[in-house]
């Protein structure tokens, strides 16, 4: 079942990152890592081609109020987003009972390969278990999406099934693998973290 998520007055921190609500001052770096070829299209989305399709899409962000920016620390730059969205398990027998959430996230192409965002995940399901009391939360790849699946596995969720679906901004038929993270999965990964 999907739950309404409102992020308004949330900020989550992790060792190099802040997550919290998006402002409209952060457009410049928002395009600058949305309009990079290749980065979105690898999540289903186009590249920007202008400063105005950022801007409205900062703007659903805002008044979607279920995405975070991330922001690197060291910098205070927004070098990617995190979103909580409706669930593909919504549809499915087996998991629509739960309380359910999706994960979905973009990076800049310039903090690529430090981890950032297995740790930007890790934040979000400490927020979505712990604060939001979700039972579970889902996330998926495109099959030849490499670099989320290893993301994934990274973090732990488990892979369920895959299907194929009809991308439109991208015109193109992709297979896209679904993950679960159930709330007992969670609990026993974080168990073992503070062990290793
Ligand atoms: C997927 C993504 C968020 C990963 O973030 P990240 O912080 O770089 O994640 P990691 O550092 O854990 O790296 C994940 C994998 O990417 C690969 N990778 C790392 N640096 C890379 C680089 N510069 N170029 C290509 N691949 C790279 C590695 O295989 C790595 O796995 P490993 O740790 O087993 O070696 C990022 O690549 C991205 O934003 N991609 C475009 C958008 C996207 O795919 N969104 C997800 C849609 S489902």
């Amino acid at each position: 079942m999907d739950i309404e998520i409102d992020i308004t007055n949330t900020q989550l921190e992790t060792q190099r990152l802040i997550l919290r609500p998006w402002k409209e001052s952060d457009l410049c770096d928002f395009f600058e890592y949305a309009s990079v070829d290749g980065v979105g299209e690898m999540a289903g989305w186009k590249h920007h081609e202008s400063v105005e399709v950022s801007r409205e899409i900062l703007q659903s962000f805002m008044a979607d109020k279920n995405v975070f920016a991330i922001v690197y620390k060291e910098n205070s730059k927004v070098i990617g987003s995190l979103g909580l969205h409706t669930s593909w398990a919504n549809g499915d027998m087996n998991y629509n009972h739960l309380k359910l959430k999706e994960i979905g996230y973009v990076l800049s192409k310039s903090y690529w390969g430090q981890g950032l965002m297995p740790e930007a995940v890790n934040g979000a399901l400490r927020f979505c278990f712990d604060t939001v009391g979700l039972d579970a939360v889902t996330i998926g790849h495109f099959a030849y999406n490499n670099q989320s699946r290893r993301v994934i596995e990274k973090c732990g969720f488990e892979f369920v099934k895959q299907c194929e679906y009809h991308v439109k901004q991208l015109q193109k038929d992709v297979i896209d693998m679904q993950y679960i993270m159930s709330r007992d999965r969670w609990n026993s990964y974080r168990i073992a973290e503070s062990r290793s």
